[in-house]
């Protein structure tokens, strides 16, 4: 019985069976209303547990002490100084009233170093980016590059993705994010344009120096 346990798990489909974690959009905001919907939410589903498994396999398979080392070694490449950014990161996060840097808290993750190596180097004019979220990261560039132009995008709230994705569901989800998202972009060289990606180039006009893509990137279709 266990030993056919795992064929049996890797013959259950594992896409598109509804929800299957809180990050997945429910089915009509990808306009797939006709998908069975799961009211046990991601634990009815097959796939949840699948990904998890698989999740837990690279976890277990995963060296933390050699990726530190594989990613030290780019940074080195690429002519950056990575232990002195991490300080100034620390530095600007404990100014701002945060913790220090860790790659795997909430949306931090080493793009925030990316950033802190690249101000030592130039002062790009105008930031873009794409999937501004709460905002965390506009915060953190606008800190980083005061005396830069920012332009940050995101869905608007009417938009059934940004509603079912990332904890925004129901009123008290969405009122926190919004409430978290307008802080955040509160500094004066930021701006928030509420519009899907998709029209940026109508919408956000001129060239950028640096353009961080994070939009959508759930296993659903999304730019
Ligand atoms: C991973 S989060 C962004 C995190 C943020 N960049 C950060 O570093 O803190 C992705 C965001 O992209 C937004 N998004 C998804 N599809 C989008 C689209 N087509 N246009 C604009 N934003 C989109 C989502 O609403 C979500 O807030």
């Amino acid at each position: 019985m266990i030993s056919c346990f795992p064929a049996v798990w890797w013959a259950l489909p594992r896409d598109g069976w509804a929800i299957d974690s809180t990050m997945q959009p429910k089915p009509e905001a990808n306009g797939q209303a006709d998908r069975p919907w799961r009211p046990l939410g991601r634990f009815g589903s097959p796939g949840y547990y699948w990904r998890k498994a698989r999740e837990w396999g690279f976890r277990l398979g995963y060296d933390r002490a050699r990726a530190a080392r594989i990613e030290a070694e780019k940074f080195a490449e690429l002519g950056f100084d990575r232990e002195r950014a991490l300080v100034e990161l620390d530095g600007i996060l404990r100014d701002a009233g945060k913790p220090p840097f860790r790659d795997a808290g909430g949306m931090a993750s080493v793009h925030w170093l990316l950033f802190a190596c690249l101000r030592n180097e130039w002062a790009p004019r105008r930031i873009l980016e794409i999937g501004t979220y709460d905002g965390e990261t506009a915060a953190l560039l606008s800190r980083l590059f005061p005396a830069s132009e920012i332009a940050t995008v995101d869905l608007p709230e009417s938009d059934p993705i940004l509603r079912q994705t990332y904890n925004r569901e129901g009123e008290a989800g969405i009122a926190k994010f919004l409430e978290a998202q307008v802080r955040n972009t509160s500094a004066a060289n930021i701006t928030l344009h509420k519009v899907n990606s998709f029209f940026v180039p109508m919408t956000v006009r001129g060239l950028f120096d640096l353009t961080w893509v994070d939009g959508g990137h759930l296993t659903a279709v999304q730019l």
